[in-house]
């Protein structure tokens, strides 16, 4: 007999009939008092993008469940360290103890339940509702539950929201060698925790960004020989469990906080005997998201390379370890490490580690990433207003993941950036070639994040056929491609031949082949459409057993349960709604046969309900299938029972008020053989789906190939649509210290200033060995801050590939870029806007080289304006002579103009004012050369609306400190004095 459990809640469970044993099932557990209905596990369709919703489809319901093969055995600690409770709660409270840092999560029956203080914590974070779990032997405890189809939604909270991690335990057949023994009245099942979620585990959760990567880095240094020195160098190594992607470096101490901004980690695990002083310097780092870190010990000590278990056959060979240093290892093994306790079922799926080099990338630190709004702008942290959002055209989830990190971490190698800028360019010139090739790849899949839920043994059908509608899409690049090249001229002839070298389509391309050939999509179809009934089903059953058990509880179920709940009624009336098949008959020799032979059962039903119907002489007799009664033969007439009486020889089962049910042999036997053969279809494309999966790992390397040319596309053509909407230009990178900017514009202020109707003032630049620094002076709001970034933002869009907002740029590589901007308070780290600027300035200083770029915005603002000034006219000072690097240099104080005036290597330019008759006035944000030395900030505060009052004061002692000041300066030069001992 097979059953479907009803959900239990509180304890309570109902059973009902059920006919079909699902094969290819996540299966839970079999009980002569529960007999677990089984849920399709591989066959479920994507719901891509979904959001949370409190309504699950049956298909959606493996969440958290990874098939775990082979277990580690149970230990069974339970019974002897809490007697006081029943076996669950003892289970219960050994797994908490065993996972001390995550929210346990407890499998029972339909509902996912927490216990004790994970209860009462739960019930605040869920908003779900507490009640408690009492029995007469045994003290009450707290508890909390919800639907299994919630998890999903739960999960997200938790984990992504709540950073929170969460513990599943799952429900198991116990073998016959588990330590945990079925006894006479047992369950013969029990819980494991199978998986620990936290935000760096996450591999296929459907709240998942598809736009961003998920990383998990991990953090290692080398043993100090004394505990207080602070070491030199750093081991990362994060990992995308999502893609597979495996990435190294080895960095300065001082740079971790850049690295931190640039790999965007999920989670930071690092041992928790790492120095005090590291320690201290990564909590200081992640500030308010202290939850981002996990300490975690590692259980072995590295070996070798080729001894971790990455998965996909490919081993690293000993030369391929070599050109990784000691410390990244150490780094990849503890994150191996810990990834094998977080997902102890799973053998896990990665790509070969690659490792970056700082000098192959410009170096952007974090707080210019941030002051720069390259990813998030500083106001609000939001998206809208930065560079990723003002540039992305991107059309699918690869290429946006990739443009984030372009953005970041930009080339160091000009070769690199032509290579790319070339392919820009081909797109560029070729409008049509460039539409025909976005239109491709906008149907083109997640090619990434699907090749590797097969690797982790996930994926299903539509995953399936997904993956070779992707294939097919790349095929058809390549073929638009290959005719492009045929008519381009030699250049970008031989740049499409490197470009179509790429891709290994053979193997890929007979992949899609077999999957059409063996999926039917058809079917698919209509299996989903049965699993939105079945969904309801369960949302059914749960309702009724809440309603009986706990009335109160009703508000843990979703609202449209209960409306589905009577949609689902009907649909045991025909036993052919089951036959959706995902294989087509043609798929193997032996699907064909088992369809043969139910279809001879079929006909073989419809014979006898004909002959039935002949008997009894009425059409309203149907043979059926309901749970709870099995197989009946249905009529609704009542006198054609009567003439019937020999046929049902009075074996009635109850009914509803205007018609009748009973049972007869040959329908039931007849009923079982159909499901037989129903299995054994199931069975059998369960084997065929296994063997594409097979196939489909086999051709991993050429699919991650491809899906990586593919994100290259999917830039390149990106970036032309942005460069032919807005008008940008190629920029020309060479090896010199010089940048030359002609009509450059800042991305992002200029959409702004377009929502509003006005226009953007181009400023052209000229930094060279002989003019390496220009000082820009100006009033408030005239264009200062802009400039500067707009020459920043240009320089990262060019080596990231990118044309540029400008009708000219000729940029000197640079190697790193820094930025002083803004006032950005960090509060947490207890440092005044002062220190922050101080710290920053002080990095800049000790770290920029003749290769690189720097903007200094109102360096001194934030302390008395003779110290302010002291301090800029320090900073400025050291940038023209030691570090001599390019620097665009913002201020109010003039003064520092006058006492630059020898400066070789200094140039001076300001933005202005126009003022009109009665006392209006223009902003010119157009720099010219020379210094401004009026900041006209009164007017500004007008404009800001300081009453009149507080202006006419501000007026009238401005005046005064003119005068004394011209007064005093016909007397002594004091600043020039003080500063020229400082020189
Ligand atoms: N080149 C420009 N063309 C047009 N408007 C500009 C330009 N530069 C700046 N603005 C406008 O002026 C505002 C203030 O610019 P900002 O650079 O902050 O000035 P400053 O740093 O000199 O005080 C900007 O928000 C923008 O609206
Ligand atoms: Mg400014």
């Amino acid at each position: 007999m097979n059953s479907l459990i009803r959900p239990s809640y509180a304890g309570s469970i109902a059973v009902i009939e059920r006919s079909i044993f699902q094969p290819g099932s996540l299966i839970v557990a079999s009980t002569p008092r529960r007999i677990w209905r089984t849920w399709h596990f591989q066959q479920s369709p994507a719901s891509r993008g979904a959001k949370t919703v409190s309504k699950k489809k049956v298909k959606e319901l493996q969440q958290g469940a990874i098939q775990a093969d082979p277990l580690p055995e149970l230990e069974d600690d339970r019974t002897s360290a809490y007697p006081q409770y029943p076996p669950l709660l003892q289970g219960v409270r050994a797994n908490m103890a065993k996972y001390p840092n995550c929210l346990l999560m407890t499998r029972v029956g339909n509902f996912y339940e927490f216990y004790f203080e994970h209860a009462e914590e739960c019930a605040r974070l869920l908003n779900i509702k507490l009640a408690s779990k009492s029995s007469p032997k045994h003290p009450s405890v707290p508890m909390a539950g919800f639907p299994f189809w919630q998890l999903d939604r739960n999960l997200k909270i938790l984990v992504q929201d709540l950073n929170r991690y969460v513990a599943i335990s799952e429900e198991l057949r116990v073998t016959g060698n588990s330590p945990v023994k079925a006894r006479a009245g047992m369950p013969q099942f029990d819980r494991k925790v199978t998986r620990v979620i936290s935000p760096g585990t996450l591999i296929d959760e459907k709240f998942l960004d598809p736009y961003s990567n998920n990383f998990l880095l991990s953090i290692c240094i080398e043993p100090p020989s004394d505990a207080s020195a602070t070491p030199q160098d750093i081991g990362l190594a994060w990992i995308d469990l999502s893609t597979g992607d495996f990435f190294t470096q080895t960095a300065p101490m001082a740079s971790l906080g850049t690295a931190l901004a640039r790999v965007g980690p999920r989670e930071i695990v690092m041992d928790e005997q790492i120095p005090e002083s590291v320690k201290g310097e990564l909590q200081s780092l992640v500030g308010n998201h202290q939850d981002l870190i996990t300490y975690h010990q590692t259980a072995s000590a590295f070996d070798s390379m080729s001894k971790w278990s990455i998965g996909t056959g490919e081993q690293i060979s000993g030369h391929e370890e070599a050109q990784f240093s000691s410390l990244e290892k150490l780094a990849g093994h503890q994150l191996i490490d810990y990834l094998n306790t977080r997902l102890p079922g799973l053998q896990l799926q990665l790509q070969p580690p690659r490792k970056r080099n700082l000098n192959q990338y410009l170096a952007i630190d974090r707080h210019s990433l941030r002051g720069l709004e390259v990813l998030e702008t500083s106001r609000d942290g939001l998206g809208k207003g930065s560079l990723f959002h003002a540039v992305r055209r991107t059309v699918t989830p690869g290429g946006s993941r990739l443009l984030r990190d372009r953005l970041t971490a930009p080339s160091g190698s000009i070769p690199e950036i032509d290579e790319r800028l070339d392919l820009v360019t081909l797109f560029f010139a070729d409008a049509d070639l460039r539409e025909s090739v976005i239109q491709l790849l906008r149907r083109t899949h997640d090619v990434q994040r699907l090749v590797q839920k097969f690797t982790l043994n996930k994926g299903d059908a539509d995953d399936l056929i997904s993956l070779a509608r992707a294939i097919q899409e790349t095929a058809s690049i390549h073929g638009t491609l290959r005719e492009a090249g045929e008519s381009a001229d030699d250049e970008y002839a031989s740049l499409l031949q490197r470009l179509l070298a790429k891709f290994s389509l053979d193997g890929p391309s007979l992949l899609a082949h077999q999957i059409f050939r063996c999926i039917d999509e058809e079917g698919l179809a209509q299996l989903h459409h049965q699993e939105e009934t079945e969904s309801a089903e369960v949302a059914a059953s749960a309702a009724e057993v809440v309603r009986a058990a706990s009335p109160d509880d009703m508000s843990i179920l979703p609202k449209n349960a209960r409306v589905k709940a009577r949609l689902a009624e009907n649909r045991f009336s025909d036993p052919d709604m089951h036959d959706a098949w995902i294989m087509r008959r043609t798929a193997s020799e032996t699907i064909a046969k088992l369809h043969e032979d139910l279809d001879v059962l079929k006909e073989e039903r419809s014979t006898l309900e004909q002959t039935l119907q002949q008997e009894l002489n009425t059409n309203s007799l149907t043979l059926k299938w309901t749970p709870g009664l099995g197989y009946t033969v249905h009529v609704k007439s009542l006198a054609a029972l009567n003439r019937g009486k020999e046929v049902v020889k009075d074996r009635f089962v109850p009914s509803t008020r205007n018609a009748r049910s009973f049972y007869l042999t040959e329908w039931t036997g007849l009923g079982r053989k159909l499901d037989h053969a129903r299995t054994y279809i199931r069975t059998e494309e369960t084997r065929i789906f296994g063997e594409l999966r097979q196939q489909v790992i086999q051709n991993i390397v050429a699919l991650r190939r491809n899906a990586v040319v593919i994100d290259e596309l999917d830039i390149a053509a990106a970036f032309a649509s942005l460069a032919s909407e807005e008008g940008w230009t190629r920029p020309i990178l060479t090896s010199t210290t010089n940048h030359n900017i002609v009509g450059g514009r800042h991305p992002t202020v200029k959409l702004g200033l377009e929502e509003q109707g006005r226009s953007f003032v181009s400023n052209d630049l000229n930094l060279n060995e002989h003019k390496q620094l220009w000082l820009v002076t100006g009033p408030n709001m005239a264009g200062k801050s802009t400039f500067l970034r707009q020459n920043a933002l240009i320089t990262i869009l060019a080596q990231a590939g990118s044309y540029v907002p400008a009708q000219y740029a000729e940029i000197g590589l640079v190697d790193q870029i820094f930025s002083r901007v803004g006032a950005a308070d960090d509060l947490f780290r207890d440092q005044s806007t002062f220190m922050v600027e101080m710290l920053e300035t002080a990095t800049i200083l000790k770290q920029a080289t003749a290769r690189s770029f720097v903007i200094m915005d109102e360096v001194g603002r934030g302390t008395t304006p003779q110290d302010g000034m002291a301090i800029a006219y320090g900073a400025l000072h050291h940038l023209h002579n030691i570090n001599k690097c390019r620097t665009l240099f913002a201020t109010h104080f003039h003064t520092l103009a006058d006492l630059t005036h020898d400066w070789t290597r200094l140039a001076r330019y300001c933005t202005d004012i126009t003022e009109g008759p009665s006392g209006s006035f223009t902003f010119q944000h157009k720099l010219r050369p020379g210094v401004n030395r009026q900041s006209h900030a009164l007017k500004v505060a007008r404009l800001a609306g300081i009453p009149n009052a507080a202006l006419d004061a501000a007026d009238s002692v401005l005046c005064r400190l003119h005068f004394e000041k011209n007064d005093r300066d016909t007397l002594t030069e004091p600043t020039s004095a003080l500063l020229g001992a400082a020189a």
